[in-house]
C-alpha cells in the first residue's frame, strides 16, 4: 500500500531510526486496567447487543466479491450520472467563486479530483477505523462492568475487521492511500490520552462514529460501485451496534454525573464536533492538486454546497447527544452552539439505540437468526447528499 507524503525512507534515517520505526506513531497514555469480580449481567441493553453482535459476524476474505473489476474514474462517471450530483461535489461549488485556484478545471479535472476525494475519504476511513480499534480494546480494559467488557470485544473483532476491509480496498482498488488528517488524529490523540474512560465512548462512539455512519450512508447513497455497496452494508451493520453501545453505556454514567463534570462533557462534545468539521476540509487531499489549504479555507466553508454537505454528517450525532441529554443541560449550552453550527434541526431524528431496538430484554428478543446482509438494522441510506440536510 502506498500511502502519499509519509517521511518513509527505505534506508537507515540519520538518528539511526528504520523506515518501520518511521511508520509507528506511539501515544502514551496513563488509565486504570480495572477487572471486576461482578460477573451478574442485570444491562439489559447491552446484553441485547451483545447477543446481536455475536449473530451478526462476516467475513472480509469470503462475504465480500474481490473479484469485482474497480475502475475509479469510471465508478466516478456512473456516479454522477446516477445521481445528477456533477463529480467534485461539494468542492465543485469552488467554480463561482471569483479568483478560485479551481476556475480554470474542466470535467476531466474534476472527476479526476473526484478520484482522489474518495481515496481521501476512504483513508480516513480507514484510519478512523484503525483508531476505533484502539479506542475499543481500551474500554475493554477500562469499564468496570463485565456486560461492557464482552460487547466491547466483540467491536475489537468488529474493528479489525473494518480496518482490514478498507485497507484491501485502497490498495487493490483505488491509485492512492492518504495520510490521516490532523484533526482526526488530535482527536484520537486526545481520547487516547484521557485516564477518564467515558471520554472514549463520548469521543469514539458518539462523535466519531456518529459521523462516520452518516458518511458511509451517503457513500453508501451514492456509489454505484458493488463492491464498495457490499463493503459499506456490511460495515454500516456493525457500526450502529457501536454508535448503540457508546449511548447505553454514557447514559448510565451521566445520570449520576455531578453538574460540573457533565459540563465539561458538553464542551468535551463540542470540541470534539468542531474537530471534525474541520476535517472535513479535506487539508490532506488540496496540495495534491497544487493548491494551497488556506484558499480552500478561505473561501470553501461559506458555500452552500459545502455547509448541506457537513451538515448531513451530523445527522447521527445530535440525537445521540439529545437522549445523552446533553443538549439542554446547563441553560443548553451544547443546543446553543449545535443552532450555531447550524446542525439543530436533526435533534428528533431517530437515535441509534431506538434504531436497534435495544430496549427490551434478552429474552424476549426474536429468536436467534443468521446473519443477513440484505436486511441489515440500522443501514441508512443518505442518497441526496444535496437536499438531505433541508428542514423546509
Ligand atoms: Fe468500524
Ligand atoms: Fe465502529
Amino acid at each position: 500500500m502506498t500511502i502519499t507524503d509519509p517521511p518513509v525512507t527505505d534506508s537507515l534515517a540519520e538518528d539511526g531510526a528504520t523506515a518501520f520505526d518511521q511508520l509507528i506513531d506511539r501515544v502514551r497514555a496513563e488509565f486504570d486496567t480495572q477487572f471486576t469480580w461482578d460477573y451478574g449481567r442485570g444491562r439489559d441493553g447491552l446484553n441485547r447487543l451483545y447477543e446481536k453482535a455475536k449473530r451478526s459476524q462476516w467475513n472480509v476474505s469470503d462475504d465480500l466479491d474481490w473479484s469485482t473489476d474497480v475502475d475509479p474514474e469510471r465508478m466516478i462517471r456512473l456516479q454522477a450520472e446516477a445521481t445528477g450530483v456533477p463529480a467534485g461535489f461539494p468542492a465543485r461549488s469552488l467554480l463561482d467563486v471569483k479568483g478560485s485556484p479551481v476556475a480554470s478545471w474542466d470535467d476531466d479535472q474534476w472527476v479526476d479530483f473526484a478520484v482522489h476525494s474518495q481515496c481521501a475519504s476512504l483513508s480516513q476511513f480507514l484510519h478512523g477505523e484503525q483508531g476505533a480499534l484502539l479506542c475499543t480494546a481500551r474500554l475493554v480494559e477500562a469499564v468496570p462492568w463485565i456486560e461492557a467488557k464482552y460487547y466491547g470485544s466483540t467491536q475489537v473483532v468488529d474493528e479489525a475487521r473494518h480496518v482490514e476491509a478498507f485497507a484491501r480496498y485502497l490498495d487493490e482498488k483505488m491509485p492512492t492511500t492518504y495520510p490521516i488528517n490532523e484533526n482526526l488524529k488530535s482527536l484520537l490523540d486526545t481520547v487516547l490520552t484521557d485516564e477518564r474512560w467515558d471520554l472514549v465512548y463520548l469521543g469514539m462512539q458518539v462523535v466519531i462514529e456518529g459521523l462516520a455512519l452518516a458518511a458511509f450512508g451517503m457513500m453508501l447513497g451514492t456509489t454505484q460501485e458493488p463492491l464498495l455497496k457490499q463493503m459499506l452494508r456490511y460495515v454500516m451493520a456493525d457500526e450502529a451496534r457501536h454508535v448503540a453501545f457508546g449511548i447505553l453505556s454514557l447514559r448510565e454514567i451521566y445520570d449520576d454525573l455531578p453538574a460540573d463534570e457533565f459540563r465539561l462533557r458538553q464542551e468535551f462534545a463540542y470540541e470534539a464536533c468542531d474537530r471534525m468539521r474541520r476535517r472535513t476540509l479535506n487539508a490532506e487531499l488540496w496540495p495534491h492538486f497544487g493548491i494551497d489549504n488556506a484558499d480552500i479555507e478561505a473561501a470553501l466553508p461559506g458555500r452552500e454546497a459545502q455547509q448541506r454537505f457537513q451538515h448531513i454528517l451530523f445527522s447521527k450525532i445530535v440525537p445521540n447527544c439529545k437522549k445523552l441529554g446533553l443538549l439542554d443541560h446547563r441553560d443548553g449550552w451544547l443546543r446553543e452552539r449545535f443552532q450555531e453550527m447550524n446542525i439543530i434541526q436533526f435533534e428528533d431524528w431517530e437515535n441509534t439505540a431506538e434504531a436497534l431496538n435495544l430496549e427490551g430484554r434478552v429474552e424476549d428478543s426474536e429468536a436467534p437468526t443468521s446473519f443477513d446482509p440484505d436486511a441489515l438494522e440500522g443501514v441508512e441510506v443518505i442518497d441526496d447528499p444535496i437536499h438531505a440536510s433541508r428542514t423546509d
